[in-house]
């Protein structure tokens, strides 16, 4: 086997067995899975070593949010990593600097001071610590349809499945119910929602609750997009407790939802913003938390209390801001809004054709369609947290078809880069109608 270059020295076959034998592969029993074996990627496809072809439809984990191999951020990351590719935390870099500069004119109000870490996860440790200490309490509020990492605060943070082998978690996390109820119960008023909201926060006694951290539009959990006046209801509510209102943005955020942060669809200033993902688009990996002046000034004279070897890695400031002159360059903030119209009408044509589509949501290039076996009773196509013979086949139809996106439970997502082209949609779109047709068949049989 020789040394690795930009194509495969493996079969696809090798490097799935080799990966199976010596890596772990997350939350997933080992014998389970199947990985596509990934050679190159550009644009919005990525290849196999053997040369097939997918369109990837959900940006990889909801993250290569300006598209494969941009030219413009390879150049960077090489020249950074020429020159400097590493400086310890303690020091001070002109991308690090450029960087926070650059996101306290992104993110909104007066949030402008950032601490940086690895990723999305870590974002949210730091950001639960900075709301306990600002505040001096301890709770934190979060929601049952969220995920905010895998890490052990994070992991306690997030309401999905996912959080029961980690717990018991780190105390003093208080779940909530979201205003969506699924598919069959389907959304609270604004008003229920808020109220509900506001019991708990009485009854868990309000100056005991340092945050309430919320994904503004849910991502994972069924891309769940709050009701009118639903954001600004929590901001009141937050003001009105002494509560720190956390914006986790780290799969909604740079663009995904046709804004820079979903938050700005509601002009919603939350204290705290977490983000990951898309501030790189996962060229090199990187995430951030950014607070507001009031809280970034306590740390004036208070100690930080946290710190990571890799916390403002000089290569990945510098990848990030190669991506953020890429969305500023191609327009793709406003062409996710564009794209996420025409995403929008293919969307509803889907539902309109197939009987087995009991709802479509969606906010710029952040989609999902939810399966039902019976547009009159809504029971969803899987169970909450399980599978079904039909939600395989789906899978297994758009795999064969080479369309890659996530299919969980009763759900699939249409979550393309955000440069992707009409014609390019429709092509992807033509995929799932077919694959829903198939659907519709084993329903009827
Ligand atoms: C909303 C949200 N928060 C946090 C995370 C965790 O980010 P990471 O996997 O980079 O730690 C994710 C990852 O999917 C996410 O979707």
């Amino acid at each position: 086997m020789t040394s690795s270059t930009a194509t495969s020295a493996m079969t696809g076959e090798e490097i799935v067995a080799l990966s199976k034998k010596h890596t772990i592969f997350e939350w997933s029993a080992q014998s389970k899975v199947e990985p596509i074996p990934v050679a190159r990627a550009k644009g919005i496809y990525f290849w196999t070593p053997e040369g097939k072809r997918f369109i990837d439809f959900n940006s990889q984990l909801m993250c290569v949010n300006i598209g494969h191999g941009d030219e413009r951020v390879v150049r960077a990351i090489q020249e950074q990593a020429a020159v400097l590719a590493y400086a310890n935390p303690f020091m001070a870099t002109e991308p690090r600097a450029r960087l926070g500069a650059k996101l306290a004119e992104l993110t909104p109000g007066d949030i402008d001071a950032f601490f940086f870490t690895n990723g999305g996860a870590e974002a949210n440790e730091n950001a639960i610590k900075i709301a306990r200490w600002f505040t001096g309490r301890q709770k934190i509020v979060a929601f049952y349809r969220s995920y905010h990492g895998g890490t052990a605060g994070a992991m306690a943070l997030t309401g999905d499945p996912r959080r029961l082998a980690a717990e018991p978690g780190i105390p003093g996390v208080i779940h909530v119910l979201n205003p969506y109820h699924g598919i069959q119960r389907g959304w609270d008023t604004t008003a229920q929602a808020l109220a509900y909201l506001e019991e708990t926060i009485q009854l868990e006694g309000a100056a005991t609750i340092a945050g309430l951290i919320m994904e503004p539009v849910v991502g994972t959990n069924g891309i769940l997009i709050p009701p009118d006046g639903y954001m600004q209801g929590i901001r009141a509510l937050c003001d009105k407790y002494g509560i720190l209102l956390i914006a986790d943005e780290v799969m909604a955020g740079f663009g995904r939802t046709g804004k820079w942060f979903s938050i700005d669809h509601w002009n919603v200033v939350p204290d705290i913003i977490t983000m990951a993902k898309g501030l790189t688009s996962a060229y090199v990996q990187l995430g951030a938390v950014g607070m507001r002046r009031k809280i970034a000034d306590h740390f004036r004279d208070n100690v930080f209390f946290g710190g990571l070897t890799y916390n403002s890695h000089t290569l990945a400031c510098a990848c990030a801001l190669a991506t953020i002159a890429v969305y500023e360059e191609d327009g793709l903030i406003e062409r996710a809004q564009q794209m996420g119209a025409v995403m929008k009408s293919l969307l509803a044509d889907l539902q309109h054709k197939h009987p087995s589509v009991g709802a479509v949501r969606s906010i710029g290039l952040f989609g999902v369609v939810e399966l039902v076996r019976d547009r009159k009773t809504m029971e969803p196509m899987a169970p909450f947290n399980g599978t079904s013979p039909e939600m395989q086949t789906l899978g297994r139809y758009f795999r064969e078809e080479g369309l890659y996106t996530f299919v969980r439970w009763n759900t699939f997502f249409t979550n393309p880069p955000l440069c992707i082209t009409e014609e390019q949609l429709r092509e992807a779109f033509a995929i799932i109608d077919r694959g829903l047709n198939d659907v519709d068949r084993m329903l009827d049989a």
